[in-house]
């Protein structure tokens, strides 16, 4: 057990990411000491599994030495190096040359990054620069989906569709703008594949035509919208957009900062469809969240135009003092070996079992949709499975999930509309799985029993 003082110190100065601040002291944190494989340790000694991969970045467990190793070894001999004046580290040079070789082809150039803010501000900045540079100025409007999730810079977080991010925050921007989700569960198309796919072109066209399409600059989109829920979009969505993107002669921007490195199966969720967009965000896995970075791949055509634009004797003014930090590439090469090593593999054969799982979780009473993509999944609460009403707000389902999920020892995502995210480590083996479900079964079923919850039910 921690003293007072320490949650008191944390009460008084600490601010934490995407929280209500008033609401953050009242609770107080739950400080977490240590991690091992799958379980973490709280300030009281209790083991939680964490069936969230701490924020879905820790793809490959708690405690691997050898990445510990490689980042110690890394300090010991060059705790810091610049990217800048032509400067350059071993593990960056390293990192980005085996980034180029997993990723969809074509992206051969990496910009590294803090972590996916960073990512998505710097793809916005080089979109910029690159059509100003190709003498087409009016290319500024950039378009996504509703809910998705691209970061909270200044400017990522207009182009993230989520309302908390925009509120008091004067968001989004005059030229940000959203279309649906392809939200099969509560699709105005219905959940039929085709349809919802076609919606999702129809929609970024009538919006490329309403803005003129030499007004836009790019489509931002997740291969799997991981904050709004987990929507997971019908097979072909992506290479649709693809095509659609192509055909209006805007950018495509693919972030992957929660479904690359394994998180649905392949290296990269690009592979399901054989999709190489013009630029691609990742962070999280790149790192298994061992270490902060982020990367940003460009094709050749998005990096030539910006190296060979006008004056370009003059400097690209982008850059960051930890771009490309040695420790954090050298921790990204080991975790990568990780990955390559059996990681992957697992996650992909580890899938099957979740999927038999969610089928089964499919049943209960508060599910109103499950959704998954190899280790990523969404578990949709509603108070009616025939209208699919949510719950009332005023019930606080998000809190009660949360605080059922620490009475039974898990931790998952409650999103504000009462849904749960999971995303374990791809590295999770069987009896973890079992014992995942079990005890997300407990809590769906402690929330169940309270009186209130049951009086909202229809
Ligand atoms: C798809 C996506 N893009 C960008 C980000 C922002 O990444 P970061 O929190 O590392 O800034 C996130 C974070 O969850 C994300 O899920």
């Amino acid at each position: 057990m921690f003293s007072n003082s320490l949650i008191e110190a944390d009460r008084r100065h600490l601010i934490h990411p995407v929280t209500a601040w008033r609401g953050h002291e009242a609770r107080g944190a739950t400080v977490l000491t240590r991690g091992q494989g799958m379980y973490l340790t709280d300030g009281d000694g209790r083991d939680l599994l964490d069936a969230f991969s701490g924020l879905w970045c820790v793809n490959i467990g708690y405690g691997h030495e050898n990445v510990v190793e490689a980042a110690a070894e890394q300090m010991r001999r060059l705790p810091y190096a610049t990217g800048y004046f032509s400067y350059a580290s071993e593990p960056a040079i390293r990192l980005a040359e085996r980034l180029a070789t997993l990723a969809p082809a074509g992206l051969d150039r990496v910009y590294f990054t803090q972590g996916g803010s960073d990512s998505i501000d710097s793809a916005l900045r080089f979109i910029v620069h690159y059509w100003n540079a190709k003498g087409q100025p009016t290319r500024k409007h950039v378009i996504a989906l509703d809910k998705g999730y691209h970061g909270s810079s200044s400017n990522g977080a207009g182009i993230t569709g989520l309302p908390a991010f925009h509120r008091l925050f004067d968001l989004p921007h005059g030229w940000q703008h959203h279309i649906p989700a392809p939200y099969g569960y509560r699709h105005a198309a219905g959940d039929d594949p085709q349809a919802v796919i076609a919606a999702s072109v129809a929609s970024l066209r009538d919006k490329v035509a309403a803005l003129g399409a030499e007004n836009v600059a790019a489509f931002f989109a997740e291969p799997v919208q991981g904050s709004a829920g987990v929507l997971v979009p019908p097979k072909g969505w992506l290479a649709a957009m693809r095509a659609t993107c192509t055909e209006l002669g805007i950018l495509l921007v693919v972030d992957e900062v929660i479904t690359g490195f394994g998180r649905t199966g392949p290296m990269f969720a690009c592979e399901h469809e054989g999709v190489s967009p013009d630029l691609m965000t990742l962070a999280k896995g790149l790192t298994a969240g061992y270490a902060p970075m982020g990367a940003l791949l460009l094709s050749e055509e998005i990096y030539a135009g910006i190296a060979d634009g006008p004056d370009n004797h003059l400097p690209i003014g982008h850059g960051a003092t930890y771009s490309g930090h040695p420790v954090s590439a050298a921790v990204g090469m080991a975790v990568l070996d990780l990955y390559e090593d059996g990681i992957l593999d697992n996650g992909i054969a580890r899938a099957p079992q979740l999927a038999a799982g969610l089928a089964t979780i499919a049943g209960h009473p508060l599910v109103g949709d499950v959704r998954q993509a190899g280790m990523l999944a969404g578990i949709e609460l509603v108070a009616d499975r025939a209208t699919k009403a949510r719950f009332d707000p005023a019930l606080r389902l998000p809190d009660l999930l949360t605080r059922a999920a620490h009475a039974n020892r898990i931790i998952f995502r409650a999103f504000a509309d009462g849904t749960i995210g999971l995303a374990p480590a791809i590295s999770c083996d069987e009896a973890d799985m079992d014992e995942l479900l079990a005890r997300l079964t407990a809590t769906l079923d402690d929330v169940l029993d309270r009186p209130d919850v049951r009086a909202a039910l229809r």
